[in-house]
């Protein structure tokens, strides 16, 4: 059971050390730690939360990385600078940066290439749109995205998360059997990894999930960022 923590551009760094110091102690004194745990800051904080995680059985992740190893790339990060940073994990495709930033399926591909070869296990996220959905087109769609995203890769170390736009921070998630059926898609279209589900995960929600065929764990955003509702996430999970 993975469990992964988006933070977002959510948490300063003197919040984010703060917030992992209390997960830590959360973790130690529960029966937790037998679970993956991976907290992703932002960039700015990961240093602190790397020193943090330090000889813990929790994990540091990174929320975006960039595809080029050095250059002249303003204000880019490279994946073997998270490597030193020590990021075991990178979220890669996430629908805020696809939708926002216009981050394409290519750059995707790119990204996956450059984070395999540092040594970095990445979090490919997929998810359709509400007009897809609503057409019933999504199995085709997230399998297209798939697809792009792992050009040129064979047998890839990878989790792949699905996260269904709509569902992202607005409080309506998919239904677990969907989310199942979806899981199915993508390891037809990607191999046997991990899948994660994302989309308003919440501490009376996430059972459901992480007790269903197919599903491997859960990206989680707004629940990740306070104590009271990680610990309660923990909790209704252990
Ligand atoms: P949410 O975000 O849990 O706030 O819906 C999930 C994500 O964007 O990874």
């Amino acid at each position: 059971m993975i469990l992964a923590a988006n933070w977002k551009m959510n948490l300063g760094v003197g919040e984010s050390d703060k917030l992992a110091r209390a997960i830590v102690r959360t973790v130690k004194s529960s029966r937790a730690h037998e679970r993956s745990i991976i907290l992703c800051p932002s960039f700015s904080a990961l240093d602190r939360v790397g020193r943090v995680l330090r000889n813990t059985p929790l994990t540091l992740g990174a929320q975006d990385v960039f595809f080029e190893s050095s250059g002249a790339y303003t204000g880019e990060v490279s994946p073997g600078e998270l490597v030193e940073l020590g990021c075991r994990f990178v979220i890669v495709g996430h629908s805020e940066r696809r939708v926002l930033l216009g981050e394409t399926d290519a750059m995707v591909n790119k990204k996956l290439h450059a984070a395999i070869a540092a040594g970095l296990t990445p979090i490919l996220c997929v998810g359709e749109p509400l007009a897809v959905r609503r057409a019933g087109h999504q199995a085709l769609y997230v399998q297209k995205q798939v697809t792009s995203a792992l050009v040129g890769l064979r047998r890839p170390r990878i989790l792949v998360a699905y996260e269904p736009i709509w569902a992202i921070g607005t409080g309506r998630a998919d239904t677990p059997a969907s989310a199942a059926a979806m899981s199915r898609v993508i390891r037809k279209a990607a191999g046997n990894v991990p899948v994660l589900y994302g989309g308003s995960v919440k501490p009376d929600n996430a059972r459901a999930y992480l007790t269903t065929r197919g599903i491997h764990g859960a990206l989680v955003g707004g629940a990740s960022q306070k104590i009271e509702t990680f610990r309660a996430l923990l909790a209704a999970v252990a």
